[in-house]
């Protein structure tokens, strides 16, 4: 798998990580949900931060997924990760950091992300799990055309607790 470059509204730019991104793996480690979630460290240093750089790369090298970072004027502001499964299915995870909120990061990234998948990918289906709670995330969702399917009792371990997840999926056309 090769990580593209992928314009997306708002001039950000979905790209392969870079070692130059570390601020914002530094922001993320300091968010007390995001390293539940994914595997940014939750004590950082440089040293794990390019280590999570080196895993990013590793996904594609590996043929698990891809993980783009999300950046405007040369600066990761957060990631946006696609991981192919059977069956024409894919599925979505996102954060963006603290500082880049409320700037409709995660909705133009999402957006990018569907409209690569459905087309370069041939993907039909493509799902993102978010917590009820987590208005923020599936606000986004919703805005970058992903619909509410139901709830997903107890879907996933998260912080040592087994969490409910809303399923949202957009497809393909
Ligand atoms: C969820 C997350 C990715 C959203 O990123 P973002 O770039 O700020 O999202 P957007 O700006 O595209 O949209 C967020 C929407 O939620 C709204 N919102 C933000 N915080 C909110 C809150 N606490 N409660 C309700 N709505 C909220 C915003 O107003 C916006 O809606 P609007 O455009 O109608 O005003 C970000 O908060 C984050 O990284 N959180 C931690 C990691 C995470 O939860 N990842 C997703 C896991 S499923």
């Amino acid at each position: 798998m090769t990580v593209p470059d992928l314009p997306a509204d708002g001039g950000f730019l979905l790209r392969p990580w870079r070692l130059t991104d570390l601020p914002a793996v530094a922001e993320a480690a300091a968010d007390p949900y995001i390293p539940l979630i994914t595997s940014v460290p939750a004590v950082y240093s440089d040293a794990e931060g390019a280590a999570f750089v080196r895993r990013q790369w590793a996904r594609a090298a590996d043929g698990v997924g891809y993980s783009f970072a999300i950046a405007r004027d040369g600066r990761a502001v957060g990631q946006i990760e696609l991981w192919p499964g059977p069956h024409g299915r894919a599925s979505v995870g996102y954060w963006v950091a603290g500082s880049a909120r409320g700037q409709g990061v995660a909705c133009a990234a999402l957006r990018a992300v569907a409209s690569w998948a459905f087309g370069e990918l041939r993907i039909a289906r493509l799902e993102a799990h978010v917590e009820p709670w987590n208005a923020a995330s599936w606000k986004a969702a919703e805005k970058a055309g992903f619909a509410r399917e139901g709830l997903l009792r107890k879907w996933k371990e998260v912080g040592g607790e087994r969490r409910d997840m809303y399923v949202y999926a957009r497809v393909a056309g």
